[in-house]
């Protein structure tokens, strides 16, 4: 059986309900992990589980190492990562609770430490990224979304920016005819560096306000937190059920 990596985004960053009891060391080649690498069990299969922020929320997005946790994850014997990312919803359709499993991506972030493959010592080599989710861990999240009977959309494209600061209704409306659904700040180069590592990679979206301009009100970390409170849940029964699963 596969076995699968979570990484807990923001509202995640413990896995409730999983018995998550060895802590392995979070240093890697690329320096410390964002925290200890969690590997435990559900239902008799071994799951392992990273929180991107730090366990409490410490690290902005453009702080977190995603080489390291990337990294660490592999060396913990990760299979497969589902990544969870709170996003703002562009898609009139995506609105505040909806759950999205993107199929592409958009990358706008800039300085980040984005590749394993940085010249010296290994060869220079361009992976293929065209379809940068892998296709059969999505539809192990559709299939678990179908069975939850939440409003989720089963294509959608994320787009991810710098941060920390949220978007200008300018640079959403940019986006918007980019062609995103989804704004978030950490899908990227997360989703790259695990296809780097050889290793499939899906995203499991939760969106936590409408993204700036596409509402009267201002956007506040208080509503954001709120409508985390409120669907994180979802998230949690709906990985429950991937790794419930025989695959
Ligand atoms: N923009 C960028 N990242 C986010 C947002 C947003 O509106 N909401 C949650 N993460």
């Amino acid at each position: 059986m596969t076995v699968y990596a979570i990484i807990g985004g923001t509202g995640l960053t413990q896995l409730e309900g999983l018995d998550l009891s060895v802590s392995l060391d979070e240093q890697t080649p690329y320096g410390a992990a964002s925290a200890p690498v969690l590997r435990g069990e559900y239902g008799g299969r071994e799951v392992l589980f990273i929180a991107r922020h730090g366990h409490p929320h410490r690290l902005p997005p453009h702080k977190v190492n995603y080489r390291a946790n990337l990294w660490a994850l592999k060396q913990a014997g990760a299979e497969a990562i589902i990544a969870v990312n709170a996003v703002g919803g562009i898609n009139p359709g995506m609105g505040t609770g909806h759950l999205c499993v993107p199929h592409q991506l958009i990358d706008y972030t800039w300085g980040r430490e984005h590749t394993f493959f940085d010249g010296e010592p290994q060869p220079v080599t361009h992976i293929d990224f065209s379809n940068p989710y892998d296709e059969l861990l999505r539809m192990r999240l559709l299939e678990a979304l179908q069975a939850s009977g939440y409003a989720y959309s089963n294509l959608g494209v994320y787009g991810c920016t710098q941060g920390p600061r949220l978007e200008t209704a300018g640079e959403i409306l940019r986006m918007e005819r980019d062609g995103c659904d989804l704004v978030g700040m950490t899908g990227m180069p997360e989703a790259a560096l695990a296809r780097e590592l050889a290793l499939p990679y899906a995203c499991l979206a939760l969106v936590v306000n409408p993204a700036a301009g596409k509402s009267v009100e201002i956007i506040t970390m208080a509503d954001i937190e709120a409508a985390l409170a409120e669907s994180i849940d979802r998230v949690r029964e709906v990985i429950g059920r991937v790794l419930a699963s025989d695959a």
